[in-house]
């Protein structure tokens, strides 16, 4: 089943840059795909419109099957709440909180049982259990980076769309994220993410290069 299907995706900005022009891509379930290329080429533009975060010039995205652009405002949210998560490069915590806080808030706007406990699990589950009751200038980036990555799971979302989820740590904790998206992927939730960072290379089921707006390769 795809996930994920776009034909002839086209995104002009309103200053009339082009960012993408004419990507047609299916994501199956249970994937975990790499989009790759230079700054510029539009990989976070790509995310955005998958994630319903931003809307295509022309072409179609079919998400989960529903072509986004018949989607209600409603829909469209409930689409970004409850079924797509996404990771940022910058983390967005909120500072005021703690670790714990972050993740519960989270789980309480979407009105999930207990959502103290379910945070607590997520957070053992990424090496943070020591880290809870700390604030987010107290972490080190890639604690930070988990802590979003804790957020993106409180959702239990189908599928995650990761927007250089490492640009901010260095190459070890970059690869242990990689490992945790990996066991994250065994679970059943799909991936797709964006990067330049060649070393991760290896750890993607495919990718897709693009530049200037199109996908030149696959592999
Ligand atoms: N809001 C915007 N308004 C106008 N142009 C934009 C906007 N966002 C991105 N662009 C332009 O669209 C093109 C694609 O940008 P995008 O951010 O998708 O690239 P990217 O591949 O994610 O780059 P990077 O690796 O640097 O994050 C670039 O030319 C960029 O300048
Ligand atoms: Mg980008």
């Amino acid at each position: 089943m795809n996930l994920v299907e776009l034909r002839n995706l086209k995104k002009v900005y309103e200053n009339g840059t082009v960012a993408l022009r004419g990507i047609n891509l299916e994501v199956k379930k249970g994937e975990f795909l790499g989009v790759m290329g230079p700054s510029g080429s539009g990989k976070s533009t790509l995310l955005h419109i998958i994630g319903g975060l931003d809307k295509p010039s022309e072409g179609e995205v079919r998400v989960f099957g529903r072509d986004i652009s018949s989607m209600s405002e409603d829909e469209l949210a409930e689409l970004r709440r409850r079924r797509i998560a996404y990771i940022f490069q910058f983390y967005y915590l909120l500072e005021d909180f703690t670790v714990l806080e972050n993740l519960t808030i989270i789980g309480e706007l979407l009105g999930i049982k207990e959502p103290k406990k379910k945070a607590l699990e997520i957070l053992s589950f990424l090496r943070l259990s020591h880290r809870i009751n700390h604030k987010p200038y107290q972490l080190s980036g890639g604690e930070q980076q988990r802590v979003a990555i804790g957020r993106a799971l409180m959702v239990e979302p189908f599928l995650i769309l990761a927007d250089e989820p490492t640009g901010n740590v260095d190459s070890k904790e970059g690869e242990k994220i990689f490992n945790l998206f990996k066991d994250m992927n065994q679970r059943g939730i799909t991936f797709i993410v964006a990067t330049h960072n060649e070393e991760l290379r290896p750890f993607f089921s495919r990718i897709v290069y693009l530049r200037d707006g199109q996908i030149i390769q696959e592999e």
